[in-house]
């Protein structure tokens, strides 16, 4: 089936109808969505993937075609409730989607269309979506650095007129991996830095460089949007820090309410700075239990 052609691009789309201002990236993402290339963003984290590229989509599709079918998957169930559908909730009061009926994981029409949350194990037997010229099929797959291949393999069995995997980059293997390597010729990737992001502060890139250095996959993956090879340099253990009022108070507060809530035993009031060996957001008592590091540096 060709491209079916939308009575409003998806560009005007956003920014008339949404108030969305897309930046360059998002631009050419959304553009690439429009026409129907397969799309594989990967961005650094907090850049707009969920919240402005795959929620300003599934509306665009819905609006156009209103018995449009639009699945949305993602690695973390809590995360696409949380993230995509509290975020296309926002939209229930628009006059123009009055008639939509908004749900914790889907969004109706009164025509039949939908866009549909589907938990990975639902999604890995999404095999029965298939494009008609009157309800075109769109998959959004969000976190795909974090969804097993079999999943993947479910879904390029729907025949999609719209499909986008979105993603921040990690370690180097997987399906979605393989879009950007081995099947590159057959995707559109966009690839997007946090320096490309004007919300994300120069502040806050400049902290995470001089704290993890610039080749560690922290930073790379972070910030750079690069995934990283097994045995690449993992963990940079920090000089005696003793500066703290370089710190801005978002990630003072974030260290501290993560290791606050999720490990134990450590003397706050000495803290000066944490290093955590992984993801700062992704700290746990799990991450803890399986002897990951955490460097405190205390006056
Ligand atoms: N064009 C834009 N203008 C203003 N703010 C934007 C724009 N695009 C994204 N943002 C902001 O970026 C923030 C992060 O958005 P979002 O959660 O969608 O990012 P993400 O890339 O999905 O993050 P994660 O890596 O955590 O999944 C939001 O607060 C959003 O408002
Ligand atoms: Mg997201």
């Amino acid at each position: 089936m060709d491209t079916p052609r939308p009575r409003l691009g998806i560009l005007e789309f956003a920014e008339s109808v949404l108030g969305i201002r897309p930046y360059q990236w998002q631009r050419k993402t959304l553009c690439h969505i429009e026409a129907g290339h397969p799309t594989a963003l990967t961005a650094c984290n907090g850049a707009g993937k969920t919240s402005t590229v795959l929620v300003a989509a599934a509306l665009w599709c819905l609006f156009n075609w209103p018995r449009g079918r639009v699945i949305v998957t993602s690695a973390s169930w809590s995360q696409l409730k949380k993230q995509f559908f509290d975020t296309i909730r926002l939209q229930a009061r628009h006059p123009l989607f009055r008639s939509h009926t908004f749900n914790e994981a889907e969004v109706r029409t009164r025509e039949g269309g939908f866009v549909i949350g589907l938990s990975v194990d639902e999604a890995g037997k999404a095999e029965g979506y298939h494009e008609r010229p009157d309800s075109p099929v769109m998959i959004l797959a969000d976190e795909a650095k974090s969804i097993a291949d079999d999943v993947f393999t479910s879904l390029l069995r729907c025949t999609a007129t719209w499909r986008v995997y979105a993603s921040s980059a990690g370690p180097a293997c997987g399906a979605f991996y393989s879009c950007l390597t081995t099947f590159r010729n057959f995707w559109a990737c966009v690839l997007v830095k946090s320096s490309e992001c004007p919300h994300i502060s120069q502040e806050s890139i400049e902290l995470d460089r001089a704290m993890w250095g610039e080749h560690s996959p922290q930073f790379r993956q972070k910030h750079l949007a690069e995934f990283t090879a097994e045995g690449d340099q993992d963990c940079v253990r920090l000089p005696p820090y003793d500066g703290v009022q370089d710190w801005n108070l978002r990630n003072r507060i974030e260290i501290r309410c993560a290791l606050e809530n999720e490990v134990h035993a450590q003397d706050f009031g000495s803290l000066l700075c944490a290093f955590v060996h992984g993801d700062i957001e992704r700290i746990g008592r799990e991450s803890w239990d399986q002897g990951n590091r955490i460097f405190l540096f205390g006056r």
